[in-house]
């Protein structure tokens, strides 16, 4: 974890100070909501709350801000996992956590605006994002896997959306989302009837690129994220982008973003890399300039 922004987080959780300004250090153990990993050029991010099979909260969305933040500007980071610790990947809503406590509304504001940061984030990154749902993902937690880029899904996974069933919403851009992945009837079925789908159904669908047993989830999605790794990180920001603005951009201008962002390529080191690994018969090694 080094001394980021998560170390820090961590440290000052664990630190606490006394009425007079002296630090004490507590004694009860403190929830540190994501641990991450460095593995080479890719980063694991791993929701940590086991025990409410990594329900989200506040703290949680916060840490995320803050490491996908600074993965955005690490040029060392080619690719991201995202998962869960324990058995699940993310049960959503801390049901328990919002019965004992009710919000602000200057809580509410915080909790929905950096959740919704944190999806934004997921889905702009400029590196590939990969979701190792080795669990069960229900509610924002199946919504934060939909907002990667690749989803290995555990064959053993409970997936829903069951916000209109507990009187809440969903929250990730979803509505959008999902109608423009699995088109409106589709869209319609899963976010009004809340019903349990299953990893086989979200592969045909095509919100998942990959169906396994649990234990073989994170292993994929390791391999995954090293075969993305090895691609060249300034064609790969920019397809992630002209992907993402593909549906709200016409043909002309789908058209003329891809020329830009072909001249860019064209002009960068990396395609001079690729031209040489080629002719050499050896694998590219891109710097991203
Ligand atoms: N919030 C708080 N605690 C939770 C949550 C949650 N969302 N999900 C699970 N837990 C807790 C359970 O209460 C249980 O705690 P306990 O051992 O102290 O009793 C522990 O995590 C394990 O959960 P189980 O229910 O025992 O696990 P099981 O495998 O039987 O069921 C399932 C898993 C289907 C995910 C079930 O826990 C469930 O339905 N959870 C609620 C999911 C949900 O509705 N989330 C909110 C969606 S709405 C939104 O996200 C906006």
């Amino acid at each position: 974890m080094g001394d980021g922004p998560l170390a820090r987080h961590a440290r000052e959780a664990r630190e606490a100070r006394h009425h007079d300004g002296r630090r004490r250090t507590l004694s009860v153990p403190v929830e540190v909501p994501l641990l991450v990993e460095a593995e080479g050029p890719v980063r694991i991010l791993r929701l940590n709350r086991p025990h409410r099979l990594n329900a989200v909260s506040l703290p949680m969305y916060e840490a995320l801000e803050a490491e996908l933040a600074h993965i955005g500007a690490d040029f060392e980071t080619r690719a991201v996992i995202l998962t869960g610790s324990g058995r699940g990947f993310c049960s959503g809503a801390d049901l328990k956590a919002h019965r004992d406590h009710e919000a602000s509304q200057a809580q509410r504001h915080a909790y929905i605006d950096t959740s919704q940061r944190v999806h934004r984030a997921l889905q702009t990154l400029p590196q590939p994002v990969v979701a190792a749902v080795n669990g069960h993902a229900i509610g924002a937690g199946c919504e934060l896997a939909l907002s990667c880029d690749f989803v290995i899904v555990a064959e053993e996974a409970k997936l829903r959306m069951p916000e209109v069933a507990l009187g809440t919403f969903i929250g990730g851009g979803t509505a959008y989302t999902l109608r423009r992945r699995v088109g409106h009837a589709r869209a319609t079925e899963l976010i009004l009837l809340g019903r349990y789908f299953t990893p086989a159904e979200a592969l045909s669908w095509g919100l998942a690129n990959e169906m396994l047993p649990a234990e073989d989830v994170l292993p994929a999605a390791r391999e995954l994220a090293g075969r993305l790794a090895r691609n060249a990180p300034i064609s790969m920001r920019l397809a992630k982008r002209l992907l993402d603005r593909a549906e709200s951009v016409d043909h002309e201008e789908a058209l003329r973003l891809e020329s830009e962002a072909l001249f860019t390529c064209m002009a960068s080191e990396d395609w001079r890399e690729g031209l040489e690994a080629f002719a050499e018969k050896r694998d590219p090694a891109y710097r991203g300039e």
